[in-house]
């Protein structure tokens, strides 16, 4: 596979405006947390005195969800009050050809250099973001009819559960496809690290 610039030199602009980096350690820190908590916790609606180390994980799933979920409104804030930002995610109105080239060259195992542009990989980071907002959204609504005091959890709490599990595994897609990508483009040395320097 065709090797892009190298991830190195000191000095040049980084690729993403410190917002978008901020957002995305916000969110995929996030997100990746939920994703393994998930893996060991078990909510006890009828004694949540916290006794073992998994019901504890599941306070942490709730807590960090809760964190996420504001991390994402920041996100939809700033796709909504930025055309730019939009435009990169949700190319609704095209144009389309950049996307269907990225396609083109993925075909004959090429890869487009990283970064913030409206092609291929945004539009799939756009539709990665209205699948974790789903996760979030039903989660947070699931935290105000947790059990109380020992009551057993009511009719809503049982329908907002499956819901919120409904799309659990394409959340699981999404990640081991976008880590999958992300160390792809690590062997081609591209700058694709930029995202995480949070600092400069
Ligand atoms: C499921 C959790 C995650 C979600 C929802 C997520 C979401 C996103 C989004 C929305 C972007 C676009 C950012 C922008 O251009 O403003 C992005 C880019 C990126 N993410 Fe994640 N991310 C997640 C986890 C991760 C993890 C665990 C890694 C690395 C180990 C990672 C590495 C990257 C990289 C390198 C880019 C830049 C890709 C490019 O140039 O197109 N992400 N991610
Ligand atoms: C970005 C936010 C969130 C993500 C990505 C997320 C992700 C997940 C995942 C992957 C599962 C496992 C689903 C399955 O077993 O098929 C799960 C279960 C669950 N989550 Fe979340 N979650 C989030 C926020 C929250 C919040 C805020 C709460 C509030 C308490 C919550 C409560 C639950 C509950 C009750 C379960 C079901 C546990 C069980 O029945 O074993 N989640 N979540």
């Amino acid at each position: 596979m065709k090797r892009n610039s190298p991830d190195s030199g000191a000095g040049r602009e980084n690729l993403w405006p410190p917002e978008a980096r901020w957002l995305h350690a916000g969110i995929a820190v996030g997100v990746t947390i939920q994703l393994f908590s998930s893996l060991w916790m078990t909510p006890d609606w009828q004694h949540a005195d916290y006794a073992s180390f998994t019901q504890l994980l599941f306070s942490f799933h709730a807590w960090v969800g809760l964190t996420t979920a504001l991390f994402l409104l920041w996100q939809w804030l700033w796709i909504a009050t930025s055309a730019r930002v939009r435009q990169q995610f949700f190319p609704l109105t095209g144009p389309w050809q950049p996307v269907f080239n990225d396609l083109r060259l993925l075909l004959h195992g090429k890869l487009q250099s990283p970064g913030p542009a409206s092609r291929l990989a945004a539009l799939i980071h756009g539709l990665g973001l209205l699948l974790v907002s789903w996760m979030a959204l039903t989660g947070t609504i699931i935290f105000f009819f947790l059990p109380q005091g020992g009551t057993p959890p009511g009719a809503v709490l049982q329908t907002l559960i499956p819901l919120h599990k409904a799309l659990s595994n394409l959340v699981w897609a999404y990640w081991i496809g976008h880590v999958g990508m992300f160390s792809v483009h690590l062997l081609r040395r591209d700058r694709i690290l930029d995202i995480f320097r949070l600092g400069s």
